[in-house]
């Protein structure tokens, strides 16, 4: 070992995963990560090793793009069907908790009539016990809220799951995460830690600031058979030196989907942080040289895995002043609260802000506005859109926001007026509701009710409407999931016929038309206001 100072290399991938599954914020709070191991990974793992052929052909129809099928380029079976038993003995508590919600959904659905429910709590299952509170709506309709920062605390919060793949990379390529198990390869450093690991934000540093080996393998305490796989990842060579943005104005950056970067002289903040690491590409994009060495704030829109991105977070960790999350709400199965789950992997300043409520630093406004839709109608109040004002400048981050009742927008310009910049997103045909839901579902969604509860933005007069509503200078379609580096997160592939486009395109002609500034972003943008 030497004294030689190395930086960690910009194409080193890193893919957090909870039981060789890509991790998203599903994967980490107990009840969803038990419902999705019953409810997706045993399920997709066990039709595999039954018809490894069915999936082998699924995964090459594009019809069939983020379907529950696995894709290896060579068939796995033995490998998975050994995650299969793995995970079945590892796992004994979140099976039985996955059992007993079902079992509670079970119970309310035949006892709870619309009279007391003290009577059920001693028929709750065991597992839960201590855990729910047993509620009605109005309607007596009745359901349970989870306590789930006891749940954190509980044998049902494991952290032996989570572990993390750094590997190379050269290309975009990746298989789509929420479908495939990630299985060990010759060459990947598996680093068995938990995410909130100090080691981590030190390996991550050395993006920038450079340290010896021995400095490294001590904070991450890795063990001696990884040395050999570990020293590839790490390299003598000086990174490129950011610039920071200096002038009076405000600069923002477009890195990809809804991430950008908005910087004046004293304060940057970072929404929906989703990052491409940096190779030769003929795709010209921002990645991670390109951000400063402190980000101010950096804005969750909403909990869904292409806003939400472990893997681009935990690398920002240590860089990250506030992480800011929408307020969490119900506290029910589908809606588990992003602080609780961001402090957990070793967030130590999340800030939950709630519908009109304002952040200020430095000139710097950032008020959270209602996120309609998106969301199957489900009862998840973890969404925000984001309004920020930057000394005489005015910007709109509505990512998935669908605008389906306009009434809305008409009441929020009442109160801040109009709007300069308006980012749109446009994803406006959307997965069906059991897409990212439906392992929580305790009981089969009829197909037609399913397709028809969409995961959707807005289409054309839906964005329109928020253009025109605010006297919008400038509009850019954003969060429509076309950069080929985001493929392992996202599951669109679009035409020219695909709804999507033909909707923005629309919205992007019809704004020209009238004089305004438009165009529906893709791979990197830099526009400075002055
Ligand atoms: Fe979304
Ligand atoms: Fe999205």
């Amino acid at each position: 070992m030497t004294s030689e100072k190395l930086y960690l290399r910009h194409n080193v991938v890193v893919e957090p995963l909870v039981d060789n599954w890509y991790a998203w914020a599903h994967l980490i709070p107990p009840a969803t990560a038990a419902m999705n191991i019953v409810g997706r990974h045993l399920k997709i793992m066990e039709s595999y090793v039954k018809t490894p052929q069915v999936h082998a052909a699924a995964v090459k129809n594009p019809a069939m793009l983020g379907g529950p099928f696995i894709d290896y380029k060579e068939p796995r079976v033995p490998q998975i069907r050994d995650l299969i038993e793995r995970t079945k003995q590892e796992r004994g508590h979140l099976l039985e908790l996955a059992a007993a919600i079902q079992q509670l959904d079970d119970l309310l659905r035949q006892e709870a009539k619309g009279y007391s429910l003290e009577p059920l709590y001693s028929r709750v299952p065991e597992p839960l016990r201590g855990y729910v509170e047993l509620v009605y709506d109005l309607n007596n309709q009745p359901s349970f809220r989870l306590i789930e920062s006891l749940l954190y605390r509980s044998v049902y919060y494991e952290e032996s799951a989570q572990s993390l793949i750094l590997s190379l990379i050269d290309q975009d390529d990746r298989a789509f995460v929420l479908s495939t198990p990630r299985l060990v390869e010759n060459g990947d450093v598996h680093l068995r830690r938990p995410f909130h690991h100090s080691g981590l934000d030190e390996l991550f540093k050395m993006k920038r600031v450079p340290q010896t080996f021995a400095y490294i393998k001590e904070a991450l305490e890795l063990e001696d058979e990884l040395d050999e796989g570990f020293a590839k990842l790490l390299t003598p060579e000086l990174p490129p030196p950011y610039e920071p943005y200096q002038g009076q104005g405000v600069r923002w950056r477009y890195f990809g989907h809804a991430c950008i970067l908005v910087e004046t002289a004293d304060v940057s903040i970072l929404l929906d942080p989703v990052l491409s690491y940096t190779y030769e590409s003929d795709i010209s994009r921002y990645t991670y040289h390109d951000l400063p060495e402190r980000i101010d704030f950096a804005l969750i829109t909403h909990n869904h895995q292409d806003h939400i991105l472990f893997e681009t977070i935990l690398q920002l960790r240590h860089r990250i002043g506030t992480i800011v999350v929408p307020r969490n709400g119900s506290a029910g199965l589908p809606d588990p609260s992003l602080k609780l789950l961001l402090r957990q992997i070793g967030f130590q300043n999340v800030y939950e802000l709630d519908e009109l409520e304002t952040l200020e630093r430095a000139g710097v406004e950032i008020t959270g506005l209602p996120f309609l839709g998106e969301h199957g109608d489900l009862d998840i109040r973890t969404k925000l859109a984001y309004h920020c004002r930057l000394g005489p400048h005015t910007l709109l981050f509505a990512a998935d926001s669908c605008n389906i009742d306009p009434r809305l927008y008409e009441r929020l310009h009442e109160l801040l007026g109009d709007i300069d910049v308006a980012f749109i997103g446009m994803e406006c045909d959307g997965a069906p509701l059991s897409w990212i839901y439906g392992p929580l579902l305790t009981r089969p969604l009829d197909r037609k009710m399913d397709q028809s509860r969409r995961l959707a933005g807005s289409n054309y007069e839906r964005a329109v409407d928020i253009v025109n509503r605010f006297g919008c200078r400038a509009v850019y379609v954003y969060a429509m999931g076309q950069e080929p580096w985001l493929n392992y997160i996202m599951s669109v592939k679009y035409t020219e016929q695909s709804n999507p486009i033909i909707a923005s395109n629309k919205l992007i002609a019809d704004c020209r038309d009238r004089g305004l500034e438009a165009e529906r972003l893709f791979g990197e943008k830099e526009i400075l206001l002055n």
